[in-house]
């Protein structure tokens, strides 16, 4: 029985292949740079936006950890059907559990992915995370270089989860019956603010780290710098009532990491203390 797992290289990808290889599992991964994936499995070149490039690595695969890319999903499922793929898990967000997402992509996108999936007939499970802590390491140069981090929305509460403790989801709904399905929305097990986690890493580095806030007008410049053309002014406007709802409210919560894994969700103090290296210059 072969698990082949997609977005292999990515922070939740690579956990999943840590967990399922320690598992005793049979695993292969794609990359659309294998060369230099850098994975302990077998490792197929494949690009989800051309599916037709996964007919070799999904060659007797039984089940997939499926990342989300919208241009390839409905081609993947069609192709992983014919190719007898038993159980797709797919990663997916929280915002498609929500309708306070309105039509932001971060929410059509998941549904989109989560529709070919479910119209191919193949077994699913449908991880749906909040925000990854992973999330800070966009902050890493500027602690590194600067000791500190320009921020919008310093305030807005977030829920962020470890990659490991998606992954541990991701494992558990791959190898275990009893979850095909299951729309799982996990979550970290507290509402923190953004503050909060700069604070916290500042802990796990022994540095104290500033934060210098920045004004609306400020914020939308670098959401347009960091999403290119893809950020127009109405997903921009879509991003400050977020983080505006999100600053006004604490971050919703679930406790589904404890019911799935029997043990609580990893916190942000352990996540920074697990990535401390890559905070420190
Ligand atoms: N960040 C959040 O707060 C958050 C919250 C909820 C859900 N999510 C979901 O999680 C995703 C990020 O997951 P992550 O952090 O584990 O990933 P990541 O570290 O951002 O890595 C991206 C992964 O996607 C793969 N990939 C990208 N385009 C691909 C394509 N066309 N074909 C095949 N693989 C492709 C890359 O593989 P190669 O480069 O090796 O080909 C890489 O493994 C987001 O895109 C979103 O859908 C994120």
């Amino acid at each position: 029985m072969t698990i082949l797992v997609t977005g292999a290289t990515g922070n939740v990808g690579r956990c999943v292949i840590t967990q399922l290889v320690d598992a005793g599992a049979s695993v292969r991964a794609t990359s659309r740079n294998p060369q230099s994936a850098g994975l302990p499995v077998d490792v197929r070149a494949a690009d989800l936006e051309k599916p037709e490039s996964f007919d070799s690595a999904l060659e007797g695969v039984e089940k997939v950890f499926l990342f989300p890319n919208p241009a390839g999903a409905q081609g993947f499922a069609e192709l992983a059907k014919a190719k007898g793929v038993k159980r797709i898990v797919l990663l997916s967000s929280q915002a498609a559990a929500h309708e306070s997402y309105g039509d932001s992509p971060v929410r059509t996108v998941h549904l989109a992915v989560e529709a070919a999936v479910e119209r191919s007939g193949i077994d699913w499970t449908f991880l749906r995370p909040g925000g990854f802590a992973t999330n800070t390491l966009f902050w890493a140069e500027s602690i590194k270089q600067e000791g500190l981090v320009r921020l919008p929305f310093a305030d807005a509460n977030v829920n962020p989860i470890h990659e490991a403790d998606i992954a541990a989801v991701a494992v558990k709904a791959l190898l275990e019956d009893g979850h095909v399905g299951a729309a799982y929305e996990l979550t970290g097990p507290e509402s923190i603010s953004q503050r909060g986690q700069v604070s916290l890493i500042g802990a796990a580095v022994g540095r104290e780290i500033e934060v210098v806030d920045l004004s609306v007008a400020e914020a939308k410049a670098l959401w347009a710098q960091q999403f290119g053309g893809f950020a127009d002014g109405k997903i921009l406007d879509g991003m400050v009532k977020l983080y505006e709802n999100a600053t006004a409210r604490a971050a919703d919560l679930t406790t589904v990491v404890q019911e799935v894994l029997g043990r609580p969700a990893r916190t942000f103090a352990e996540w920074a203390t697990d990535h401390k290296a890559d905070f420190t210059a």
